[in-house]
């Protein structure tokens, strides 16, 4: 991505709103989708989840509990109060043990060699690419060498699987549109691999970049939504000035 790249990032909204009673989404938000992502479920299957792990933007806990239910040490920070407080009454009433804590993923102030698995599903896919790149400086500083970070975001053919497969759905969207300026194609996020290759260019190695799937429930449909997505997965590098190998 270079300076054509037209991506708006995420200063523009305030993401706690989705969590409250009045969520702009309704009763909630079509990313929260009461289970973790599947495609974590199977990564978790391939064991490439290991040691200490971070959910980057953790919303409302899911994926962080899911980990927790397999045993694993997890963390889950978002930006958002309301989405931790959720997240940390979730585990309680499940039994679960995980820490949520508030936290800018750009910053991840504190964090420092601690993790050795990071994922993030649905975040880095809303940062403009001087966002991406400050998130992977601070991944670099929270991780451990070696450790890999896995990314999952809505994919740049979501629009046209939208337009083509699901036109339905995609003229509900619209209709729900808060203003006639705003189009589906700018609202909905469009995760490339080379927006990901570039924020990840300095001190992390590019292991794989792989089409899968992002679940979704829209506001007013009661079955999911499955929208095409990237997995991008990288390793920390020694130094954060190693170039990364393809
Ligand atoms: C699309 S939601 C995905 C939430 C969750 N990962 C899930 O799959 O349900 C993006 C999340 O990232 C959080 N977020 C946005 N900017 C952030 C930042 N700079 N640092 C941490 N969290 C952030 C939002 O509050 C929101 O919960």
């Amino acid at each position: 991505m270079g300076e054509s790249d037209t991506r708006s990032g995420t200063d523009d909204f305030d993401f706690d709103t989705a969590y409250r009673d009045d969520s702009p989404f309704g009763a909630r938000a079509p990313w929260d989708i009461d289970g973790p992502q599947p495609a974590f479920v199977a990564l978790e299957q391939t064991a490439a989840i290991a040691g200490d792990v971070l959910d980057c933007g953790c919303g409302s806990g899911e994926n962080v509990l899911f980990l927790a239910t397999k045993g694993h040490t997890v963390t889950g920070v978002d930006l958002a109060p309301t989405a931790i407080s959720i997240a940390q009454k979730k585990a309680r009433e499940r039994g679960l043990t995980a820490t949520f804590t508030t936290a800018d993923a750009l910053e991840l102030t504190g964090y420092h060699d601690q993790f050795d698995t990071v994922i993030d599903s649905a975040l880095a896919h809303l940062f403009d690419p001087d966002q991406l790149t400050r998130y992977a400086a601070a991944l670099h500083r929270a991780c451990r060498v070696d450790a890999t970070v896995h990314i999952l975001g809505i994919s740049d053919r979501a629009f046209t699987f939208l337009r083509n497969e699901q036109s339905a759905v995609a003229e509900q969207l619209e209709n729900q549109l808060p203003s006639d300026a705003l189009k589906l194609e700018d609202m909905l996020p469009s995760l490339t691999a080379d927006h990901l290759r570039n924020g990840f260019a300095a001190g992390w190695a590019a292991e794989s970049i792989t089409e899968t799937t992002l679940r979704t429930f829209m506001p007013f449909q009661t079955d999911p939504l499955d929208l095409p997505a990237r997995l991008g997965r990288f390793r920390r590098l020694a130094s954060k000035t190693d170039p990364q190998t393809r």
